[in-house]
Order: structure tokens, then sequence, then C-alpha cells
């Protein structure tokens, strides 16, 4: 449906519809603040306007007044104890007491916006809470503004993007996933406990161990039951808490984190938070997976109609050690298999033979390329291939000629020695001077390389966040900056060279959220490659990310990190499951494995559309029987795919039905050389057979026509 905003001046109140119900809220009386009314269900204005007339809800003496969930935006000030998204101290001195002052509506194809103004006089601040519905989407977008109208400075202490209010319900589930380098995006789903429940990155950069997204529900399942989930479009250190109250409604505050965060706004200035996007589903995870892919592909996803290629990366298998020839010898075999990108990892550049020295120094070692760059890279285009790099343009080791040069440059308290991690150091990119010399620095070596893609790394957290050895520039946060800096670099390397694909990285999946997918083509998922490992993995992943924006490699046995020996095929379906690369040392194939390679390369190009851009179901029932299954169907509805995966199957072989989702019921698919209605595959389901440890297969389902052939005819 279109999206729409009603407004009721009569309460006054505001409603938002879109696929996912009615929104609503209310203008308080003159001195009051905006209140929440509701999220749930379509409503219809009379009922906005009961809703509207019942008082607030319970609250006991010494309790936070008003409660946050009965707050639209709460703001730190007078009896507030509760949660808050906004803390500023102004000429006032602390705490706010916003008053609606207007509001503006628009509506422009797929989206419709609302901004409501709220101001403090004593305080000299605007506040304008802006909304934004989208087309056939359940997903609801808001941000925060914050003006310093008088002549005065502000001190923004906290400025959170939203707080979603939940309806009450009798018991609530908080999932979100939890992790570490080579674990990433583990899921944890545990009943929700009264109190606060805060997830949180303080380390500048998303992270591994978390991610800024979190899902409740009222008992939902992957197929049925409400859940909410909110995310946060941010790749610096953000904040989830969950609030959930000895009675009444869950709050979900989520924005920049405010910890060690010291925002200034001048006199005249605005500061607009990151997005936070939100939506509800009626049919359990799934419905909410299907949003999240969706709203991502249309309204996040650089390119998102570019199907991803099948990549070749060269660090499992040469790591530091790279040269021209060797690894041409890797790019024939890659481009025999039907590896359509060939990317060299690090080690190509500068002093760069092991993590202590070289990064900073982006031009190509001369002992490793001793033509240069070009040259190799064109070698690689005459082999039908793009070609891509690895770089880590926001690190320098101090062993490097960019550190030598300008010292000055990387994050540290100055009278501290600042700590290495990895052997480097982090460039503060808070700085004009450094993001300018990383920009020219990026464009040059794309320019006069010619590579097509850029896998851009980042291998440590910000410690120490002081500004560096010059003097530190009055009223400047660090923590906000450096990653609005790092957007700065990333969108205008993308105005300058809109062909050029990028991979985000971050020792694996250390940087995964919308603010990247929206700069980036795709992301590394783990440095673990592991593809038993990567079940649980990729999963936690799928719940919000789609899965054309994961990178999932196939690697050599025993894996490099659990040394644990899986088949070809096994790795394969497990890394078919997203954009699909190939990482081990080829050299040490034989004919007959290049062409095992080649072969399953080519049915992965078969279902790729499916894959990437399709609709993504994670299959039920088989997780008892320790089989994971997902299903992927194409945009047109004319081919699924199933990637099956069963670890290990106990007392003999497991015969299952693995039911299919999503299809016609009416419509005729072939399978298996048989035709069948898309019931059958549904009700009954396709068979599967696993066979002692690490069977897997492909089922690949193609539509045939939209109606049953007559009985017989099968
Ligand atoms: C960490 C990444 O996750 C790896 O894939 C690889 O690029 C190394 N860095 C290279 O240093």
């Amino acid at each position: 449906m279109l999206p729409s905003v009603r407004h009721l001046p009569d309460v006054p109140a505001f409603a938002l519809d879109n696929d996912g119900g009615t929104y609503a809220f209310a203008v308080g009386p003159e001195g009051e603040p905006l209140r929440h009314l509701h999220w749930g269900a379509r409503l219809t204005d009379d009922d906005i306007r009961d809703l509207a007339s019942a008082s607030g809800s319970r609250w006991r003496t010494f309790d936070s007044v008003p409660r946050n969930h009965d707050e639209e935006l709460p703001a730190w000030g007078g009896q507030r104890y509760d949660d808050v998204a906004l803390k500023v101290t102004g000429p006032g001195g602390g705490g706010l007491r916003l008053t609606y002052a207007g509001h503006s509506l628009a509506a422009a194809g797929a989206e419709a916006s609302l901004a409501v103004r709220l101001v403090d006089a004593l305080q000299e601040v605007a506040v304008t809470v802006h909304y934004r519905l989208f087309a056939d989407s359940p997903v609801l977008g808001r941000r925060v503004s914050i003006e310093a109208i008088g002549e005065r400075r502000l001190l923004l202490d906290a400025a959170c993007s939203a707080t979603w209010t939940l309806p009450e319900r009798a018991r609530l589930n908080v999932t979100a996933v939890y992790g570490g380098w080579g674990a990433e995006t583990q899921l944890q789903r545990a009943p929700l406990v009264r109190g606060r429940t805060v997830f949180e990155s303080r380390k500048g950069m998303t992270g591994h161990h978390g991610q800024p997204w979190v899902a409740l529900d009222a008992g939902a399942s992957e197929t049925s039951g409400e859940v909410w989930s909110a995310a946060l479009e941010w790749s610096g250190s953000w904040k989830t808490s969950v609030q959930r109250p000895s009675e009444g409604s869950t709050t979900v505050t989520i924005g920049v984190n405010d910890f060690d965060s010291a925002l200034e706004i001048a006199s005249g200035a605005t500061f607009t938070t990151p997005e936070s996007v939100a939506l509800r589903s009626t049919t359990g995870f799934d419905g909410m997976t299907a949003a999240w892919h969706d709203y991502q592909r249309r309204f996040v996803l650089r390119e998102p109609e570019l199907l991803r290629p099948v990549l070749y990366n060269s660090w499992e298998a040469t790591e530091f050690d790279v040269g021209h020839q060797q690894q041409l010898e890797l790019a024939r075999i890659a481009a025999e298999m039907g590896v359509e990108l060939f990317v060299v990892d690090d080690g190509w550049f500068g002093a760069r033979d092991s993590a202590a020295a070289g990064l900073g120094d982006w031009t190509v070692n001369p002992r490793k390329f001793p033509d240069g760059l070009a040259p190799f890279v064109a070698d690689v285009h005459a082999l039908g291939m793009r070609c891509g790099l690895w770089v880590e343009p926001e690190m320098v080791n101090p062993d490097s000629d960019l550190y030598r040069a300008h010292p000055e440059w990387v994050i540290r308290f100055p009278e501290r020695e600042p700590a290495l991690r990895r052997g480097q150091l982090v460039l503060n990119l808070a700085r004009e001077d450094v993001r300018d010399w990383m920009l020219e620095t990026l464009s040059r070596l794309v320019a006069e390389s010619g590579v097509d893609y850029l896998k851009w790394d980042a291998n440590r957290p910000i410690a120490d966040p002081g500004w560096g050895t010059d003097p530190a520039p009055e009223g400047r946060d660090l923590w906000t900056e450096y990653t609005l800096g790092l957007y700065g670099v990333l969108d205008t390397l993308r105005e300058r060279h809109p062909a050029l694909l990028i991979e985000a990285c971050a020792g694996g999946g250390g940087r995964v959220d919308l603010g990247m997918l929206r700069r980036t083509h795709q992301v590394w998922t783990s440095d673990n490659t592991d593809a038993l490992d990567r079940i649980p993995i990729q999963r936690g992943y799928s719940y919000v990310y789609p899965p054309q924006t994961m990178s999932a490699w196939v690697t050599d046995v025993p894996n490099f990190l659990t040394k644990r020996s899986t088949p070809l095929r096994f790795r394969f379906h497990a890394a078919m499951r997203g954009v699909l690369g190939i990482g081990g040392d080829l050299r040490r194939l034989g004919p007959e494995a290049i062409g095992e390679h080649r072969e399953l390369v080519a049915e992965y190009t078969r279902i790729r559309p499916a894959v990437q851009q399709g609709r993504m179901h994670r299959l039920e029932g088989l997780d008892e029987r320790g089989v994971d299954a997902v299903q992927y169907t194409s945009a047109d509805g004319s081919l699924a795919a199933v990637l099956l995966l069963a670890p290990s199957a106990a007392f003999g072989p497991q015969h299952l039905r693995v039911r299919l989702r999503g299809l016609d019921p009416d419509g005729v698919y072939r399978h298996g050389g048989r035709e069948v209605s898309g019931a059958l595959l549904m009700d009954a389901g396709v068979r599967f057979v696993a066979t002692g440890d690490y069977s897997s297969a492909l089922e690949v389902i193609e539509r045939v026509s939209e109606r049953p052939a007559p009985s017989g005819s099968r």
C-alpha cells in the first residue's frame, strides 16, 4: 500500500499508516510532550481519538513522570528516571521541556514523511522528530534534529534516534546477536526481564560482539505471531536499551552511544542523528526478515539489481606473500572455475610482509609486482575477470612512511603511548586533512591501477580516543565525527568511481550495519570459513541483512581455524547461501577437483538470482533432525532453490521431507525430472536423505505453468 500520514487536528494527533498497520501519537496541551498512542493494527480516526482520550498509563509515586512509554520522544528533564532518547545541556542548565511548535507533511513517490517541531525556549533548542514511511513496507524510519536556536551553544549529552514503544503484552522475548572474532552473528533469544537490557558497542565500530538491531516478540514462531524489530543505520558506537518496566509498555531506545561522547552544537547549527528504522511483523521472524530484506533492497543497498560476482580471494592461500606471477597462476585456475572477480588480499603494498609494517603506504611493492599494479590488473582482465584489491585505509603501522611523515594523524591521548593492536593504530578521520589524504590516495589507486573492486578492511577498534598530538579543537566529538568522516570518504569515492565495487570488512564481520550497507556492495561475514561454523553465523546474519550482501567463501580443508575437514560439496552448499567466493590455494588442486569446482560454481550461477535477490525462507521443522535448510525463491517465482546442510545423521540414514514455502499451490513445478504441484512441494515436501557426516544438497525447483497438468500426464 501507499503509506500515508493522517493528521487529526481536533485531538490533535498523527496516525502513520503503512503495511505494518498504524503508528500514532498525540500532541499534548501547551507545555506537555508528545504522547505515544499506538504501534500495531490499523486503527480508524475514532480509534485514535479513543486512545487519546484515555488518561496516561499507570504510574506509582517515585516512578518517572511521565513514563517513557507514554512519550514519543522522552527527553531528560523534570521527574524523568526512565530511559530517555535526548539529554541536552543549554543556557537554561540541564534538562528539556519540549513543546509542540508545528509540523510538516510530505509525500513523494514511494515515501511519505512527517516532521514535528518541538521547542524549549529556555534552553534555546528546537528539536525536530522526523518520520519516514515507505510504500508496500511495514518499515518506519525516525531521526531527530537538534538545533541551537539561540546565541549560545548546546551540549548534547545523549541523542538517540528514537524510542520505539511496543504495545503492552504479557510476555516478551528479546532476540539479538552476540559473538566475537570468528564467531559473529550468533542468535540469542530469551524472555525479556523487567528492568533494562542493554546491547551496545563502545568501540567506535559496530563490533563482532553484537549488532545495532533487536527484535522483540510476543511468543512468535518462525512463521506466525507478532515481532517488533528496530535497527540503527550507524557504523560507530551504538546503544540499544530495551526497558521493560514493572508495569506498562516496553520501549526500545536506540541510537549513537552516549558513552564518552560530548557533542557540541554551535549557535545556529543543527545535529541530526542517524536514522533508526523499525517494523512490526504479524507473520513471525520470517515476516520480519522478509520486510528487512525488502526494505534494504529498495531503500538502502548500493546497486541492488547488480548480481554480485563470484569472487576468488587470495588471503587464506598466500597471506602476505603475494606476487604478480604467483597471483596470476591462481587467477588462471580461478578463471577456469568460472570465477568472475579475482581479489588480491593483504600484502601487495609498501613494506607489507607481515601485520607489523606497511599500513598507510598504499603504493605497490615493487619486489612483489615489479611491473606495477596496472599490468597485473590487465592480465586479470585478459582472463575475463574483474580485479580487486584489499585496502585498510583507516589504519597505519608505526613502521610506515605515512606514520613517519604524519605521527600527529593517529588517534591517541598525547601524553600516553598509544596501544597497538595487530601492530597498528587508527587514523583520525575526524581531521579534514586525513580524510583528504585518504580520498586522494584511494582515488589515485583506483584510477591508476584500473581495479574494479576494493575490499575495505579495518582490523582494530578505536582506543584512547584523543585527537592526537596536535592540539584538540574545541567542542568536537571524535566518536561521532570519525564515523561521519568515514561515510564522507566512502560517499565521495563512490561519486568519483561509480562503477567501483566495495566490500566492507573489519577483521571478518566487525562492521556489519545499515550504514555500511548503504555505502558498500557486500560485507565479509566472518574470518571463520569453516562450513559447519558458518551455519549459525549465516543464520544470525540472515535475520536482518539480505544474502546478496553476505560474502561466503569455500576454502581448503582442514580449515585453518577449526582444523575440521568437510566435503567440498558441503562447503559449497554453505557458501552458496550468500555471495559465493573461493578462498583456497587453487594450486593444490588437480584437473578433476578443478572440474568439480567449475560445476559447483555453475550450479551457483544458475540459482544466483534467487539467492541474491529473491525471497528467503528458513525452513522449519528440521532442527531437531539436525538439518538446516534455507529456500530462496526468485522474485518472479520461476525458480526456487533449497540448500540443505546436515552436519551429522545419527542412527543410520535420515529420511526427511523438507516442506517448501511461498510457492503457488496451483502451480506446476519441475523437480528432479518430475512435474509436481506447488501444493505437494509445500505440504508433503521434497525428499532428502542425510547419511553420516556432512550430507548436503541443492534442490532446484522450476516453475512450469500456472495450472496443474491433468492427472495422469505427470
Ligand atoms: C582480516 C580480514 O577479515 C581477512 O579476510 C584478511 O583480509 C585479513 N584481514 C588481511 O589482513
